[in-house]
């Protein structure tokens, strides 16, 4: 996500800007920027690291003692300085910056195009510059009049901080579904994405919530909802350091990403479906692959993102009856794979930097293959590299485990799938309940890490254990994969992932007392089948955790979560929180480094 900081006060703004900015520099970002306000806004802005920006200033020369800073994690518009934030409007009166996503930022493009605004970048944050500048002429020149009527023309997520030559000892700030706190001390008041930047400069904070205007000035902070009503500003002690800030609070990254999944996957819905739930994806629309005349459709990526292929393969094959194949990118190259002008290859990579999966995309795009990428950064690699690109919004994964770009991997595939199969003429089955069903997931994800105390309590069964086995059929297959690679990766515990029904083939010999399974049946054609296996294992002593949105009487025997409901097809998604959270209390209780697993890159960018 973005990194937001500002100051206004007795002091100097750029140092506290620049300190700002470096402690959000953890939230990942791709180009920084910086306005100070004075007689005139002086804006600096570049690509890559905050040592680009701070070679461009001369302190010295900067006097001034109100100002802005941004980090960007680019959602709209490539990394570069043009689309850097902050933006100003024409006659470089008023300068903004925007963590969050304009939804409807064309619509309110083609108005201002039409008003004769110039625009200097493809980002949809400098709409809101030029809106401001259109309300403030026709609001009597009253900025926060002007405010209160631009922010009732935006739709989407925002936390907005305007400084302006009208007002040059204020900053205002705007708060609408992304985060933004204010800090106030007798050197002045300052604003952030969240608590770690403003630590340098006060304890005494306050989180603003969603509708709220505030007007920052040295001596005051006032506060207004959108609609000017004032609204009392209670600033509390902040108790934590700057490291437990940037994790929110929690003990860890994994932990905090785990909890931002509900967030993730409503950001990664926002704008995909009009107001009759019909999908947008042009992405694909403007593909231009002849969709009569395609053969087969591969998935492609490695680790936790080609437990996502399988998923993705899965759902797809069943609604469009077309040749579906789920390939690790490591070895797609080495099989000679049947990939011609007919295969539309998709390849899923939340960095997008996998040295695999770029080889792989090499490959197909030799042999004439459509190729898609499903990825979490925008101007990554594999984005420049295929055909078309569709992004899912789960903000910055810092934990090397991946958690909320796995689920909303899920998300994106459903809408993928969906996309391709009405390009096949396809239906889904039951389409319209799954789209209800899709849309409410981030409250089923809530409702999920409701659980999580009862997954602390089953991961003692887990701590003391070499072993532990995961099994699931059809689309609990995937999951069951996903689980164990969670398990292995942090924990350190071997875990294996079958097919439930293959159990019996051989891994059954593996079974003994106090043995730990973890059996998933969430897809109602195979749960009893999975059950039976289930019970296979419990007959032989093993310790089993069954979870399942089925109704049973496993309860006698086993220790059994039941999900929340939702449509099986989307059953994956609270099944894998669930799994992370087994996967973490086990790793929190033996002690280990769960951010940073031994061995173990964010980004495998070798082969
Ligand atoms: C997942 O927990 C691992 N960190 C790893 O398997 C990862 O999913 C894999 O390396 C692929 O990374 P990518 O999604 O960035 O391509």
């Amino acid at each position: 996500m973005c990194g937001i900081t500002g100051y206004t006060g007795s002091g100097k703004a750029l140092p506290f800007l620049l300190q700002g900015m470096k402690c959000l520099e953890y939230r990942g970002y791709d180009s920084a920027g910086i306005t100070l306000v004075g007689e005139a806004l002086t804006t600096w802005k570049a690509k890559g690291r905050i040592t680009e920006l701070e070679r461009m200033i001369d302190p010295a020369l900067c006097p001034e003692h109100t100002g802005i800073g941004h980090t960007r994690w680019a959602t709209h518009g490539v990394p570069s300085q043009l689309n850097a934030h902050p933006h100003n409007n024409m006659d470089d009166t008023i300068s903004i910056i925007h963590n969050g996503i304009i939804e409807n930022y064309m619509e309110l493009k083609r108005e201002l195009l039409g008003k004769g605004y110039v625009f200097a970048s493809e980002t949809d944050s400098e709409v809101v510059v030029h809106l401001i500048d259109d309300c403030w002429k026709n609001c009597g020149q009253d900025m926060l009049k002007a405010l209160q009527k631009a922010v009732h023309r935006l739709q989407g997520s925002f936390a907005l901080c305007v400084v302006t030559t009208y007002d040059p000892t204020r900053i205002y700030c705007l708060k609408k579904e992304s985060p933004l706190v204010l800090g106030h001390s007798a050197e002045g008041s300052y604003c952030a994405s969240d608590p770690t930047a403003l630590l340098a400069g006060t304890r005494e904070i306050l989180a603003m919530e969603d509708g709220q205007i505030a007007v920052l000035s040295k001596n005051r902070i006032d506060l207004y909802d959108f609609d000017g009503q004032e609204v009392p500003a209670v600033f509390v002690h902040y108790p934590y350091d700057a490291e437990s800030a940037q994790k929110g609070g929690y003990d860890s990254f994994m932990q905090k990403e785990i909890h931002e999944q509900p967030h993730a996957i409503r950001e990664t819905l926002r704008g995909r479906f009009d107001a009759d739930n019909r999908l947008i994806m042009e992405e694909i629309d403007s593909l231009g692959l002849n969709w009569s005349h395609l053969h087969r459709v591969y998935f492609i990526a490695c680790g936790t993102a080609y437990h996502a292929s399988i998923y993705g393969k899965t759902l797809l094959q069943r609604a469009a009856h077309i040749s579906c194949i789920a390939e690790t990118a490591s070895e797609f190259r080495y099989e000679d794979p049947i990939v011609d002008e007919h295969t539309l290859c998709i390849f899923i990579s939340q960095s997008g930097e996998t040295a695999d999966t770029l080889a792989a995309v090499r490959l197909a795009k030799e042999r004439h293959a459509a190729t898609v990428a499903l990825t979490n950064v925008l101007g990554s690699s594999i984005s420049r590299m295929c055909d078309a690109t569709v992004y899912t919004c789960a903000g910055p994964e810092i934990a090397v485990a991946s958690t909320k770009a796995y689920t909303t991997q899920l998300v994106m595939l459903v809408c993928l799938d969906l996309k391709i199969a009405e390009k096949l003429k396809a239906v889904f089955p039951e389409e319209e309940k799954l789209i209800r069903s899709l849309k409410s997931l981030p409250e089923t994800v809530e409702k999920t890490l409701e659980l999580e105390e009862t997954m602390k309590e089953y991961a003692q069964l887990l701590i003391h254990q070499h072993d532990a086995y995961f099994i699931g059929r059809q689309l609990d297959y995937p999951t069951a994969l996903e689980g164990a690679l969670k398990l292995k990766e942090i924990s350190y515990v071997h875990a294996d992932a079958y097919y439930a029904g293959e159990l019996k083939h051989g891994p059954i010999a593996l079974i003994e007392p106090e043995t730990v399974v973890v059996a998933i049946a969430t897809q109602k054609d195979v749960a009893a089948k999975t059950f039976s296996n289930m019970q296979e294992t419990l007959a032989r002593g093993a310790n089993v955790i069954f979870i399942t949105d089925q109704d049973t009487d496993a309860q006698d025997f086993a220790r059994v979560i039941r999900i929340p409901a939702c449509m099986e097809e989307l059953a994956p998604v609270p099944a894998a929180v669930l799994l992370q959270e087994l996967a973490y209390f086990t790793a929190e209780g033996k002690g280990c480094d769960i951010d940073k697993p031994r061995n173990l890159a964010k980004s495998v960018t070798v082969e």
